[in-house]
């Protein structure tokens, strides 16, 4: 009765037509306006990690992503800057770190395979985010 009521509302608000209609980007938050994937070969060595981490990892860990919420709090835990929540931000993370989080997962982050994330696509994305090492 009531979301009928705001349906309504809203109908009326944009003058009874394209109601449904996308939201304009700037309305939605990094996370769900990660790039799409590169075309070609997933296989092959020597992809955008930048791109490539935004792609495969943007739903969780782009800013208002789960896993950005998540570690926003535990570092703000351990007396970090709530921007160090972003992996993008880390300074502290080794490449063979990211490479066996992403492939055992950790805590409420899952485990990805090698459909979600290829090896190549991992070591481009592990090398943009290692830095320290
Ligand atoms: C389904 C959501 C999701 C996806 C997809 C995801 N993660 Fe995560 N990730 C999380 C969450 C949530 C955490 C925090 C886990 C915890 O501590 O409980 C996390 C934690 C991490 C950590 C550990 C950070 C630390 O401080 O120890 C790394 C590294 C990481 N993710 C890298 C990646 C990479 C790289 C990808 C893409 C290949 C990825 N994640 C994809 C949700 C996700």
């Amino acid at each position: 009765m009531f979301s009928r009521a705001v349906l309504v509302a809203a109908m009326v608000v944009a003058g009874g037509s394209a109601v449904l209609a996308d939201p304009p980007a700037m309305m939605m938050p990094p996370y769900m306006l990660r790039p799409a994937a590169p075309a070609g070969d997933r296989l092959k060595p020597g992809g955008d990690g930048k791109t490539l981490f935004e792609v495969h990892c943007g739903y969780c860990h782009l800013l208002g992503g789960m896993g950005t919420n998540l570690l926003t709090k535990q570092r703000m835990m351990m007396g970090e800057t709530p921007d160090k929540g972003l992996l993008a931000n880390r300074t502290d993370l080794t490449a063979d770190y990211v490479k066996s989080v992403v492939r055992a997962g950790k805590g409420a982050m899952p485990a990805q395979t090698k459909v979600d994330v290829t090896d190549a696509e991992l070591e481009a994305v592990s090398k943009y985010l290692g830095k320290a090492g």
